[in-house]
């Protein structure tokens, strides 16, 4: 089964989904990895507190790129308020294979840029108020 993980991995990272950046986004957040200093830059357009569109940008390992691309498919077309709930177990689960702790900062690290930037967005409950 690992083997298929592998090759899943893999195919993201030589392949990524939605890499590149949105020219006005209504989200752009960047973080870096505090182990490596690899950094990562993920946009959305959002309309109608929807991901109406997600790219992400940046360099670093395999682990950090092709999680950066699994999670952009995560989230295209999901409520902000679905993005909030997402956590490391679902990054970490769609990897499908055991990292060690030093991977796993690589993986999370999309989810921390994301997290990053949804949670600068103000509540669209609010803008009228
Ligand atoms: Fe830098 Fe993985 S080694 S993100």
């Amino acid at each position: 089964m690992d083997d298929f993980y592998r090759e899943y991995i893999l195919d993201h990272y030589r392949n990524p989904r939605n890499r590149g950046v949105i020219e006005t986004p209504d989200v752009t957040y960047e973080d870096s990895n505090p182990l490596c200093g690899d950094e990562l830059r993920i946009d959305l357009l959002v309309k109608d507190n929807m991901v109406e569109d997600v790219k992400f940008s940046g360099k670093g390992c395999a682990i950090s790129q092709a999680s950066a691309s699994m999670l952009t498919e995560m989230i295209e077309g999901k409520s902000l308020d679905e993005v909030k709930q997402l956590g490391k177990e679902d990054i970490l689960e769609t990897l499908g294979i055991p990292l060690s702790p030093v991977r796993v900062k690589c993986a999370l690290l999309s989810l921390k840029v994301l997290k990053g930037g949804v949670y600068g967005v103000p509540d669209p409950d609010e803008e009228d108020l």
